[in-house]
């Protein structure tokens, strides 16, 4: 069975809290959440509809780990955004920040676009695995360093479903399910 590392409760909790928090940040702007997809789009689903602030989304997909449970480094864009950001007020919503390699490509890649401000919501990140540097302004949870899966996470596109945040069984991943 899978272990809950982030009861339900608790993560719906602390999204309403951190959808208050970003609310009373931009107040009197226009925000720009954009989700990575594929697992952010359940945060970003649950944590738009706490927002009070005037807000429109857009997706990016870039490719990080297929289906291993490591970072290549390697980072492309699948995906790109539909809108403009130019002299926008974007934040980037992801579900997990490990080593900090696929956000830190992609804010340097925004970066480039002059939006009027950048910042990052990253529902989790796990500290121990950083290898680079990123500004995140929102977190939600911080948590040890093991391979999670639920609320929009998931081991070889599975899982992603759960409505709370487990660690990944071991003996899931030997039997390839
Ligand atoms: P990073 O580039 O190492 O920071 O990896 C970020 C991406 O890797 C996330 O957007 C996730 O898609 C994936 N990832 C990292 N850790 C986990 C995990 O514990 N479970 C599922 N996906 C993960
Ligand atoms: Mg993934």
């Amino acid at each position: 069975m899978t272990e809950v590392l982030i009861e339900e409760d608790d993560l719906q909790r602390r999204i309403a809290d951190l959808g208050a928090e970003i609310s009373s940040d931009y107040e009197g702007r226009d925000l720009l959440l954009v989700g990575v997809l594929k697992g952010a789009v359940f945060f970003l689903a649950d944590l738009m509809r706490h927002l009070t602030v005037p807000c429109e989304i857009d997706f990016m997909a870039i490719s990080s780990y297929g289906a291993s449970t490591d970072s290549s480094g390697v980072v492309r864009i699948l995906k790109d955004l539909d809108i403009n950001i130019e002299g926008r007020h974007v934040l980037v919503v992801e579900d997990i920040i490990d080593s900090g390699l696929t956000l830190s490509y992609l804010v340097r890649n925004l970066e480039a676009r002059e939006p009027a401000s950048l910042e990052i919501c990253a529902l989790l990140t796990k500290p121990d695995r950083r290898e680079i540097d990123v500004p995140v302004r929102y977190t939600g949870f911080e948590i040890p360093n093991r391979f999670v899966i639920g609320y929009g996470l998931d081991f070889a596109e599975r899982y992603r479903n759960l409505p709370y945040v487990g660690v990944l069984d071991e003996s899931l991943v030997l039997e390839g399910a």
